[in-house]
Order: structure tokens, then sequence, then C-alpha cells
């Protein structure tokens, strides 16, 4: 019973955090901005540091607050088991891979065909799931996920204004390699949640524990990064230059992400993580509607809007009669 409410918790958050960083996000762009603009490279780190100082509090909250206790969990779990810590490398590595693959695909995609394209990510997702964790879905979950994909891609369809003002002049060769970039971010992102998932679920160890290490390899690749493609503006004007309220606003944000989509994937599953974050879309872009007033939906957009409800209750359609009574 608890279980099943940490995990429609989690999933809950999930749905408030992405939809509130969408929202930032966009809030933020509508904004004139004056000064330098904040690196994103040291966004990635001050997000991977928040998380991982987080993560620490949370353990020490699990122990009672005991310092000593903290202090011996982290030596035994991380310094003393570096395979276990090493195996968190591949799926931070991957993301690390994958975001800079995303940032690649927007600069040579269309911002649509990118969002549309990514959407390819749920079913990858399943194929591993199937094909990793040995997870059968039915049917109607199989037809679930299609119409989710179908649902969330038609959400982000572009509007006839949109799409003629944003056909820049991207060459053929620019477009291969933006989808190729897009395409191989799906099979990352795929592999890389549920790559976490078996080490999550397959280890007694705390889930902060192990966003801890997830977070320290995601600190060092990311500080490379920001060396890498900024290094000169950090020396010159240090890597908090262009950062205010709303910059935090949105690290914060990020951070909670990471720390979320990990409670996520730990209580429900990454399946269950994609309708979540489908499910914000539509709730992100009628917010946006009646708030930012920066978005006239369609009728492509309603009818995505109900593939995707339907979807949601496809998938849990086929649930109730299996007779294995753990999946909930
Ligand atoms: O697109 P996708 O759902 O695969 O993106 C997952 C994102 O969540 C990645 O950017 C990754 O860095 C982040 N993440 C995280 N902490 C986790 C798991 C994922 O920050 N424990």
């Amino acid at each position: 019973m608890a279980s099943s409410r940490l995990k429609y918790m989690s999933l809950g958050v999930l749905v408030f955090q992405t939809t509130s960083l969408v929202l930032t996000m966009r809030y933020s762009r509508t904004l004139q901005s004056e000064g330098p603009r904040y690196l994103a490279s040291s966004a990635v780190v001050v997000a991977e540091l928040l998380k991982i100082l987080t993560c620490v509090l949370l353990v020490f909250k699990e122990h009672s607050y005991s310092m000593r206790a903290l202090n011996s969990i982290l030596r035994q779990e991380i310094i003393h088991k570096p395979i276990e810590t090493l195996k968190l490398a591949i799926p931070s590595g991957i993301y690390t891979l994958q975001n800079n693959l995303l940032y690649v695909a927007l600069s040579n995609l269309d911002a649509a065909t990118y969002q549309v394209t990514y959407q390819l990510k749920i079913l990858t997702t399943a194929l591993f799931s199937v094909s990793m964790l040995g997870r059968r879905l039915g049917v109607y979950q199989w037809l679930s996920l299609l119409i989710l994909m179908t649902g969330v891609a038609l959400v982000q369809w572009p509007s006839e204004s949109a799409s003629a003002a944003e056909k820049e002049v991207l060459s053929a060769g620019s477009q291969v390699v933006g989808v190729t970039a897009v395409l191989v971010a799906c099979c990352s992102s795929g592999f890389a949640g549920v790559y976490f998932e078996k080490i999550l679920k397959e280890s007694k160890q705390s889930v902060w524990v192990r966003n801890i290490q997830l977070g320290m390899f995601g600190l060092v690749f990311g500080l490379i990064g920001m060396l890498l493609y900024d290094g000169e503006r950090v020396r010159e004007s240090g890597m908090f230059q262009g950062y205010n309220t709303l910059t935090w606003t949105v690290v914060a944000l990020q951070a909670l992400g990471g720390l979320v989509i990990a409670a996520v994937i730990k209580y429900a599953d990454n399946i269950l993580k994609g309708f979540a974050t489908s499910l914000s879309i539509i709730l992100s872009t009628l917010i946006s509607y009646f708030w930012l007033q920066d978005f006239e939906p369609t009728g492509v957009f309603f009818l995505g809007a109900i593939l995707v409800i339907v979807a949601t209750f496809l998938y849990g359609y086929e649930v109730k009669p299996a007779v294995n009574p753990s999946r909930a």
C-alpha cells in the first residue's frame, strides 16, 4: 500500500516538476534579458551539485540525522564499493552524451520536428524494459504506447503559422544530422533509464545513495563539458555570469527533476514516467495558453490530448485481470 502511494506520489510530483520547468523556461524566454546570458554548461554543473547536496541531506535524514552514520554509509557504499559506484558511470556518461546530442539535434532541426521525433523514446524505453528487465506487456499496453506516442507527437505538431515561421533554411544534410542525433538520443534515453532502473531495483541500496553516485559522475562530466565549451568565458567572468532569480529557479527545478525521476524509476517505472511527462506536456501547453498567451490550441492539439488520455487509461486496462498481484 505504502509503495503504491509512493508510486503515484512520485508520478504526480513529476507532472508538477516537468510542467513548472517548461513554463519557467518559456516565461524566461519572453522576458527582455539585459547583460550577458547565463552559460547553459554552468547550469548543468550547478544542478548536478544541488542534486548531490540534496541527496546527501536525504541520506542524513534516513539515518536519523547522525553525522557518524552518514559518514560511514557514504564511505561504505561509495568509496569501499568502487565497482558498484563505477556502474553508475554508464548511465551518467550516456545522459551527458544524450544532453549533447539533443543540443546537436536542436541546432540542426526545427524545434517541432525535434520534439515530435523525440517521442520515439516512448517505444525504445518499452523495448529496453522488455529486453533488459524481462517486463511483459500485453497487446493493449503496446497499443496504448503507440497511441501515446502518436498523441504526444500531435500535441506538439506545429500550427500553420508556427511552422512557416520556423522553416529556416535548414539544408538536407543538416536535417539528416539532426534526425540521426534525435534517433540516437531516443535509444540512449531508453537504455540509460532502464539501466538505472535495473540497478535501483536489483540492489537494496537507498535510491538517494545511488543518485549521489550518478550525480558524482554527472558533475565530473559536466565540469569537463563546461571547461571545454565555455572555459574561456568562465575564466573571464566566472561561472555564475548572467545568473538571476529565474536562472536559479530553472536550475533548482532541473535538480528537483533529477530527484523526482530517480524516485519515479524506483517506485514506478520508466514506462509510467513516459505517461507522466506526456500528461505534463498537455498541462503546460494549456497553462501556457491561459497564462502566457503564447500558444493557440488547434484541433490537432485537442486530438493529440485526447489520444494521450485514452492511452493512459488503456495502459492500465489489461493490468487488472492479470493474475500476478505485484503488478499494481
Ligand atoms: O529524456 P529523458 O527522460 O531520457 O531524460 C532524462 C533526464 O533526466 C536526463 O537529462 C538525465 O540527466 C536526468 N536524470 C537525472 N537523474 C536521474 C535520472 C535522470 O538527472 N537519476
